[in-house]
């Protein structure tokens, strides 16, 4: 191992992919945003993507979650070849996106936020109405589950920090059954205290078996939690990584663009 980490990592990069994208291109227009990239995620792993700004990044995970059809390439779900034709078939597969701009309604509660009208019912024909009871029950549940207390259901989202908020999206995802979370640069305007805390939380949500994506372009947020690491580079992958087997100085260097993960396999006598 070349690095340490507060938390436990199993051998879930061994097990089979739930997503895998194959040779994946996306072009806008002239613009090649994405020219070849490859990438799988696995259950209960966390998976970085690295990359510096205009790698491709947002372009590749919402290539994953349906909001892009890919130019060319191939996408597998469960082993299955599968074209999303929207973000909602990708969420109805169980791909879950919490996306660097949170959509979330700051002056209303974090439960009505949690539901965004998928509350539980109760009743049957003219006598159903939302059950608020329970949705306020689970939402104060799910949230203690991922390390956070709060003041009350009641709370408005606005009120809670940038952490929390990612939080609240993050165990929405979980609790509506996510299989495959996606998380764009969940940590990039956080602060120190709150940035351990989500990371704890990606933690948690890996050994609960949910494949996570991370992006981000901190390797050291990416280091923390990453079971493997794939850095993009000007839309093409350089390579993926296990943990323990890349450094941070490594990883930095490739996302600047200067070494392949190939040349430093052969410079490290094959030892990625
Ligand atoms: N809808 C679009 N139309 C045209 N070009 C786009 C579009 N979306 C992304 N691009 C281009 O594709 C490239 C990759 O952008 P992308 O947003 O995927 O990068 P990123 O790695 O997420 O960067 P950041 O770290 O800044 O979030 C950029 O050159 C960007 O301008
Ligand atoms: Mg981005």
């Amino acid at each position: 191992m070349t690095q340490d980490s507060a938390f436990h990592h199993g051998d879930a990069t061994d097990a089979k992919p739930i997503v895998e994208m194959r040779d994946i291109e996306k072009h806008f227009g002239n613009i090649i945003a994405l020219a070849g990239v490859s990438f799988d995620v696995r259950a209960g792993e966390c998976h970085c993507l690295l990359g510096d700004n205009g790698a491709g990044k947002s372009t590749f995970i919402k290539t994953m979650s349906g909001v892009h059809k890919p130019t060319r390439g191939e996408i597998y779900f469960e082993g299955r070849h599968m074209n999303f034709d929207s973000p909602r078939d990708a969420m109805e597969a169980g791909i879950a996106t919490v996306f660097q701009d949170l959509a979330m309604i700051p002056l209303m509660s974090v439960s009505r936020n949690f539901f965004m009208g998928r509350e539980p019912t109760k009743g049957v024909g003219p006598f159903k109405r939302l059950d608020i009871a329970k949705a306020n029950a689970d939402t104060v549940e799910a949230m203690r589950q991922m390390g956070i207390n709060l003041r009350g259901p009641d709370q408005a989202v606005g009120t809670l920090s940038g952490g929390e908020r990612q939080t609240v999206a993050i165990a929405r995802a979980v609790y509506f059954g996510a299989k495959v979370l996606i998380l764009d640069e969940p940590t990039s305007a956080l602060g120190v205290r709150q940035t351990s805390n989500v990371l704890a939380t990606i933690d948690r949500v890996r050994k609960q078996g949910v494949g996570v994506v991370f992006i981000s372009h901190n390797v050291r947020h990416a280091l923390a939690v990453g079971d493997r690491f794939t850095v993009l580079n000007r839309g093409r992958t350089l390579g993926t990584a296990k943990r323990g087997e890349i450094r941070a100085e490594e990883l930095q260097d490739m996302m600047a663009g200067g070494q392949e993960l190939a040349q430093l396999e052969g410079s490290l006598g094959g030892t990625i």
